[in-house]
Parts: structure tokens; sequence; C-alpha cells
């Protein structure tokens, strides 16, 4: 089988590559010549753990290939998926589809024969149909199908999410189409993954209510993490005594400063402006938003209370800028809000991720940028860890005290537990449990 993908960004790469790994012939496409010739240099664009094996053991195998050349890459294409960025649109929050749109356009123009054209990107209720009037206006003639077949896809685990997913979402009417999904999918029917068939509209809701979904579950516990600080409650413990409820689950009950990222942020958002167009506003999801932003612009407060009330004339050391580890993506990450409400607050700022820092110069300014978390932490006040990278779980947390001018640790992640902290000789601030250390 032969498909390609529209858009080599994050979702197009990796489903590119896993694709081509269960034996399909894969031509991924670009716009962008520049990324398209460091992906033919064998260079990846993204940090995404496994990906660049992939993509070497696969362009090696023949069986995937980078190009600019869209028309060309159509031909003869039993599937075109695409793959293009969907950006929230700038003032209303609607997603912009102008580049599915006209991804739609140039593939209907290259179409021969029967295609099977998926929307992998996440886009707003109603677009696969738009996308199948847009091809059938540009080629009246044309033979293809629309499908709708959302990515469940984390960033930092992509791989695994693509080949061992908790299921897959194949949208539309055709049974024709859905063979030809069955086929592409085949190794994961063979693992017994639940395949759901769905109408296109139903498959496009389904990832925005995931994705909601996640949201809201994140943000409550982070409310409820609120409400332990106030009651001297432990919110690990509160998460686990209702996670262990088979109907409600252990996951995505960690609390912290806020989601961010290049989904989460976005998708809420649309669906907030979907559901408001429709006449059937999504209030719950409405609130998420607007709590999930305030909790971010007010995580620094935190830092200011653990320094004393002030960080004026003070150095905080920021270990992790990523909104979440294994990823250098910066989009929506909390950091974006706290180092910018460090510095208005007369903090200096010396930061270090591992990832990340590539991004995060082109976002933040005025920033110290340091090759190791032992560097950022050298003569600062506090240290605030904002992404929980693996190497921060285990500081040597003497060499730390020795090198921080007080021993103070802001935790928005909950790594450390506080009697070690304390213990350590540490005042200590996290998340949803009570402070120790302080007077
Ligand atoms: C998400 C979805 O998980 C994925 O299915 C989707 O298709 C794309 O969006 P991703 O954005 O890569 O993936 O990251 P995810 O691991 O879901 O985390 C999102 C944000 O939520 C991060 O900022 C993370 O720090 C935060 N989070 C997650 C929490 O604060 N607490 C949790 O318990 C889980």
């Amino acid at each position: 089988m032969r498909i390609t993908m529209i858009g080599s960004g994050y979702v197009g790469l990796v489903s590119g590559a896993c694709f081509s790994e269960f034996g399909i012939h894969v031509t991924c496409v670009d716009k962008d010549s520049a990324k398209i010739d460091r992906l033919n240099a064998g260079e990846i664009p993204i940090f995404e753990p496994g990906l660049e094996k992939l993509v070497a053991d696969n362009r090696a195998a023949g069986r995937l290939i980078f190009t600019t050349d869209l028309a060309a890459a159509v031909r003869g294409a039993d599937a075109v998926f695409i793959a293009v960025g969907t950006p929230s649109r700038r003032g209303d929050g609607h997603a912009d589809l102008s580049y599915v749109h006209a991804a739609a356009e140039e593939i209907a123009e290259a179409i021969d024969g029967y295609t099977v054209i998926v929307t992998k990107s996440t886009v707003p209720v109603g677009t696969g149909r738009e996308v199948a009037r847009i091809i059938a206006k540009t080629r009246p003639a044309g033979d293809f199908d629309v499908v709708s077949n959302p990515e469940f896809l984390r960033e930092g685990s992509a791989i695994g999410d693509f080949m061992r997913p908790d299921r897959v979402i194949i949208g539309t009417e055709s049974e024709r189409a859905r063979a030809v999904m069955r086929r592409l999918y085949r190794p994961l029917f063979l693992i017994e993954t639940p395949i759901l068939f769905t109408s296109l509209e139903t498959a496009e809701l389904t990832k925005y209510a995931a994705n909601s979904f996640l949201a809201t579950k994140i943000t409550f516990i982070n409310e409820i993490a609120d409400l332990c600080e106030k009651l001297g409650a432990d919110v690990h413990d509160v998460a686990r005594g209702i996670g262990l409820d088979g109907r409600i689950g252990a996951k995505f009950l960690h609390p912290g400063p806020g989601y961010g990222g290049s989904c989460f942020p976005k998708d809420t958002l649309a669906l907030v402006r979907t559901a408001a167009d429709a006449g059937a506003p999504a209030r719950i999801v409405e609130a998420v938003v607007d709590i999930n932003d305030r909790r971010k612009k007010g995580m620094a407060a935190r830092i200011l209370r653990a320094c004393g009330g002030s960080v004026s004339g003070k150095t905080i050391a920021v270990l992790g800028l990523t909104f979440k580890p294994n990823t250098d993506d910066m989009r929506d990450a909390p950091s974006l809000d706290i180092v910018p409400a460090l510095q208005a607050a007369g903090a200096t700022v010396r930061a270090y991720d591992p990832e990340g820092m590539g991004e995060a110069r082109k976002l933040l300014r005025d920033v110290t940028w340091c090759d190791d978390a032992y560097e950022a932490m050298d003569g600062a006040d506090a240290v605030t860890i904002v992404t929980e990278w693996n190497e921060f779980r285990l500081l040597d947390l003497e060499r730390a005290k020795g090198l921080l001018r007080r021993p103070v640790m802001v935790d928005l992640r909950n790594i450390y537990r506080p009697d070690e902290m304390l213990a350590a000789g540490f005042r200590y601030l996290s998340i949803g449990r009570a402070p120790v250390g302080f007077e």
C-alpha cells in the first residue's frame, strides 16, 4: 500500500514513520523545503524519543521518503492524510483551517484513481464535509472518500501511543474507505486494538471531547489541590483515593502548574467556540479554560510566597521550561507565564531545560541560560521545578543546598516528598500539600 502524509510536523512525521514501520510505503510532504532537506539529510526537526531511529530504519528500507512535491506524492496513493497545522485563529479561538483547505485543493488537483482522503489534524466538526466539498468542486469527476481519523499521540510517548493505542477512531460513511483504513491499520487489528467506525462528525467530535475531558480532569485535581492546601489535606492521597474507583481512574490526576502544550489549550478553546456557535454551550469546558489560564498566571505568586513575599532583587533558578518532559515543545508552557511574572516582580532568572532552551530563547528575554541544574542554582535565592524532567528527580540535595543562597525549593510538579525535603534542610513548597520548613 502507498500513503501520503501532507504536513511533516509533529503528527505527520510520527504517523508517517509509524505507518512505514507497518510495512506501508509512505511519502511525507511539506511545503518547507528547508525541513524536507533536513529530513532527507537524516536530521529530525523535533525531539521525540525513538523517532530518529524509526525514521532512519524505514528510510534505509526504502519505505519512507520526504518531498516538497505534493502532486507527485498524491498520484497513485491509496490514502492521503492531511496532517497540517490547525492553530487557534488569532482573536476568536476558532481553529484556523486555511492550511487544511489549501491542502484539500492541492490534493484534489493531483488525485488519480480512487483515493481516501483522511483528516488527521484535529479539525472542528464539519471540516471533513467541507474538505469533501472542496475536493468535489475542484475535481467534479474525482473518485474519492473523506475519512476522519483523529490522532491521540502524546508528545514524548507518541510512537508507543501510535503502535499500541487505546483505540483507533475511523469516521466515514463509505464502506470502500473503511476497507482501505482496515488494511492500513491491520497490525493494530492483530493486537486486538478496539477500532471504532463512526460517522465523520462523530469522529471529529470524539477527539475534542477526549482532550477536553482530560483537560477537565487535570483542572479538577488542580482545584482540589488548592483546596487541600487550605484544609491541610494531601492531594496525592485524595487522587489515589478517588482514582482507585474504576469509574474515575487514576490517570491524569497529577496536580501541577496547569496544562499546556499543542493540544489541550487549543482544543478546549475550539470546543468552547464550536459549542457556543451550535447553541449548546460547553460551560464546564469554558470554566476549565478560564481556570487553567488563571492558574498559569498565578503560579509565580507561590514562588514569591516561598521567598517571604517578594523576589525583588533576588535570583530564582528555574528548572524545566517545556510544557512537559521528553519534548522540546514550549507551546503554552506554564514557564512562559512564570518567568516573565518573576522578572516583572524584580527577580533575575537563571534557567535550564534539557531540550527546550533552543525554543525558550526565542520566547523569553533577559534569562541567564545555564548548562545544567546545578549551574542554574549557583547563587540563586530559591529554585523552582517547573517541568518534571527525570534528571531533576534525583538532584544531589547537599550540593544544591551548598550552591543556593537559601535552601528554598518550590516544586510545581511534586517530584519530591515534603518529609525528605524537610530532612534535607529545605524550605519546601509544593502543590496541594502542606509547605514544610517555613517558620
Ligand atoms: C495530549 C493528549 O494526551 C493526546 O492524546 C492528544 O492527542 C494530544 O494532547 P500532550 O499534549 O502531548 O498530549 O501531553 P499530555 O501528556 O496529555 O499532557 C498535557 C498537559 O497536561 C501537560 O502540560 C502536562 O504537564 C499536563 N498534565 C497531564 C498534568 O498537569 N497532570 C496530569 O495528570 C497529566
